[in-house]
């Protein structure tokens, strides 16, 4: 389907999934790549579940219908096996894949002849930094995470002297600082929490300092390729689970966010170290989906052990749809705009580091 315009369709999905209340695109987002040519057809209902009527859509200038015959189809979620049955074969797909995790579906989008840009994929590199869709969704659930954990907690997170007595500001320790830690610590420390950062990555030190946070220093550093960390050796972890026992007695407040890309999450809270905790502490594990960095972690669950709050939600982006999805809207049309020639019309140019590299199917020569 192509526009009267000359320009490219873009198809907008209402999410599957349960709990996903994120949509690809919002009003602001197709409004400008309107100007840029393309024409939008959102599917009935995508916004809802980030609070969006389709009348604000139209208002946009998008056209309420059948997202899925458009020539780019933008979604959050990996699409089901059903959706993938819906895509036409040369239509570009652009969403979360989970490139390394569902090799099954990447099989299935490539047999369909789709080409599928899995935003995981994007380099994280300077250039790239506006399509950085990992770190818009991490900066929305680090903070989440702090939320979630005072909820939970039993205690104050900041300090209060009130007629009644000095309450202590709580001690928030934030395992793993990317892009979402980074995220916890600053929202730990404007609820006035003392925050403590650790990473195997030492670069991480100042800017965990540049916080106000302290930095635990572990003597373990673990660097790998393209800027992530890299898995410990069992040595390396037994040393690094041996030590966070000791220090994590200290702390109310536990995030963890550690993943290396791939892998099962390291375990850095171990069920010994829950145990040390004071009662009434809480754990929260952002790293339920790639199975956990708690021993006693039930991915998706909220579980008490020894008086010890463990929480790991799942897909915490989603919970705060309206700006989750207005960022990654932006993550999403930088990267469809990269593709678009003068005209709107559809030109990806495949030796384009970052069009290489998030390209996860394509035919050979096409
Ligand atoms: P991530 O979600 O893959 O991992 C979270 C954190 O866990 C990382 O900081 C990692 O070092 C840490 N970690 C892994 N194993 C650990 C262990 N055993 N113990 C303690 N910590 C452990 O990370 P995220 O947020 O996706 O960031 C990954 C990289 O991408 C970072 O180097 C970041 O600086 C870089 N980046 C670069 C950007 C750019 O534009 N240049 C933008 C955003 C991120």
């Amino acid at each position: 389907m192509t526009a009267a315009t000359g320009g490219t369709t873009v198809g907008v999905p209402r999410e599957s999934g349960a709990d996903e209340r994120r949509v690809a695109l919002v009003p602001k987002v197709v409004e400008k790549l309107r100007t840029r040519g393309v024409e939008v057809v959102v599917e009935s209902g995508a916004g809802l579940g980030a609070l969006i009527p389709d009348d604000l859509y139209v208002a946009a200038g998008a056209t309420i219908g059948d997202p899925w015959s458009a020539d780019v189809v933008v979604k959050v979620a990996p699409p089901s096996t059903e959706e993938i049955g819906r895509l036409r074969s040369g239509t570009t797909l652009i969403g979360f894949l989970a490139p390394r995790t569902a090799p099954e579906s990447l099989a299935a989008l490539k047999s369909a002849g789709v080409v599928a840009f899995a935003m995981e994929s994007i380099p994280r590199i300077s250039r790239a930094q506006s399509m950085d869709a990992l770190s818009s969704q991490g900066n929305v659930a680090g903070y989440k995470a702090v939320l979630l954990a005072a909820e939970r907690s039993t205690r104050f997170f900041p300090m209060l002297t009130t007629a009644a007595g000095t309450v202590k500001p709580a001690q928030a320790l934030v395992l793993g600082v990317g892009v979402a830690g980074l995220q916890a610590l600053a929202t730990a420390k404007r609820l006035g929490a003392r925050t403590t950062g650790y990473d195997v990555r030492p670069e991480v030190a100042d800017q965990v300092r540049s916080l106000g946070a302290q930095w635990l220093d572990l003597g373990i550093e673990a660097v790998g390729e393209g800027g992530y960390a890299r898995e410990l050796t069992e040595d390396e972890r037994a040393e690094q689970q041996k030590r966070l026992e000791e220090a994590i007695t200290g702390f109310d407040v536990v995030i963890t966010t550690a993943n290396v890309p791939g892998r099962k999450a390291p375990t850095l809270v171990t069920a010994r170290a829950v145990e040390g905790m004071r009662p009434g502490s809480v754990v929260v594990d952002m790293a339920g989906e790639s199975g956990g960095n708690c021993e006693l972690t039930k991915p998706g669950e909220v579980i008490v052990e020894h008086d010890v709050t463990i929480a790991s939600p799942l897909n915490l982006p989603a919970t705060m749809p309206e700006h989750a999805s207005e960022l990654y809207a932006r993550n999403v049309s930088a990267l469809l705009e990269l593709m678009l020639d003068d005209d709107g019309a559809l030109a990806p140019d495949f030796d384009d580091e970052v069009l290489a590299q998030s390209c996860v199917t394509r035919e050979v020569g096409a």
